[in-house]
């Protein structure tokens, strides 16, 4: 690894992913490894899988980035919408570092996306208000505002109809409910049509696994503000891990 090059890693409701990556190109700099997350995904679990992750496969020395799908403040994770609540309270930085032996910067999961998509990605050179919507498990947001990061910002538990919105609109309800995209697409159209009522961005970034067919849902939905797919797919957490990784001021966040 040279130091042009990080770490970054994903850390999501069913796989851990990481790789190396190129900072100048943004892109993966050698071969994507996962791990499936442990059951159940408690603090100590996954340090240990991430622990083995870079043990066994990326072990060149050099700095580590990873997004984990909470909000995380001075590297401590204060929610747990999405995974096990013994979360709440760890100091993930702290137990990532004693389990790796090596420093890890932690940061929320779609900030880590919205970072690589506006470095390189569909938010690249845009300025204003940009949101990064990642519709997974959950639904993770980014806010950018010329270009700089508004960390943590929890835009998928707005309410919609009464109800937190990543439980009627991310990708995960479309599969459990065995939704249409027609059907599906309406619930997110109300969701960013919310959004674009409160933020009024000048983009919205869409992304999670759902970006890599946009065909299917963006073009049935009405929103004022213009809508475009993450370019990065499911990179883009990785590579924002690794940018943050190498780039955090070590006061920052
Ligand atoms: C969490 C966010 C996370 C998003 C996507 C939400 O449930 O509250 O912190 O970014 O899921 O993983």
């Amino acid at each position: 690894m040279n130091d042009r090059q990080a770490i970054g890693i994903d850390i999501g409701g069913s796989a851990i992913r990481a790789a190396c990556v190129d900072l100048d190109q943004g892109a993966m700099a050698g071969p994507r490894r996962s791990v499936d997350t442990p059951r159940p995904a408690v603090p100590d679990a996954i340090a240990g899988a991430i622990a083995a992750l870079l043990r066994d496969e990326l072990s060149e020395p050099g700095p580590v980035g990873a997004g984990f799908p909470a909000v995380i403040k001075g590297g401590i994770a204060m929610t747990a919408a999405n995974v096990a609540r013994d979360w709440i309270g760890t100091n993930v930085e702290a137990l990532f570092a004693a389990a790796t032996g090596r420093p890890v910067a932690v940061l929320n999961d779609a900030d880590a996306a919205g970072l690589a998509e506006m470095r390189f990605g569909a938010g690249k050179g845009r300025s204003g208000v940009v949101i990064m919507v990642t519709l997974g498990t959950g639904i993770g947001t980014g806010l950018f505002v010329d270009g700089k990061l508004v960390p943590n910002t929890e835009l998928g538990h707005i309410e919609v109809r009464g109800k937190e919105a990543e439980l009627r609109a991310s990708a995960a309800v479309k599969t459990k409910k065995k939704l249409s995209w027609k059907a599906w697409s309406a619930r997110v159209e109300e969701y960013l049509q919310a959004m674009d009522d409160l933020f009024w961005p000048d983009l919205f970034i869409i992304g999670g696994g759902v970006s890599a067919t946009p065909e299917k849902f963006l073009p049935r939905m009405k929103v004022r503000a213009p809508m475009v797919p993450a370019a990065l797919a499911n990179d883009a957490g990785i590579i924002g891990a690794a940018l943050f990784g190498a780039e955090r001021p070590r006061a920052d966040v």
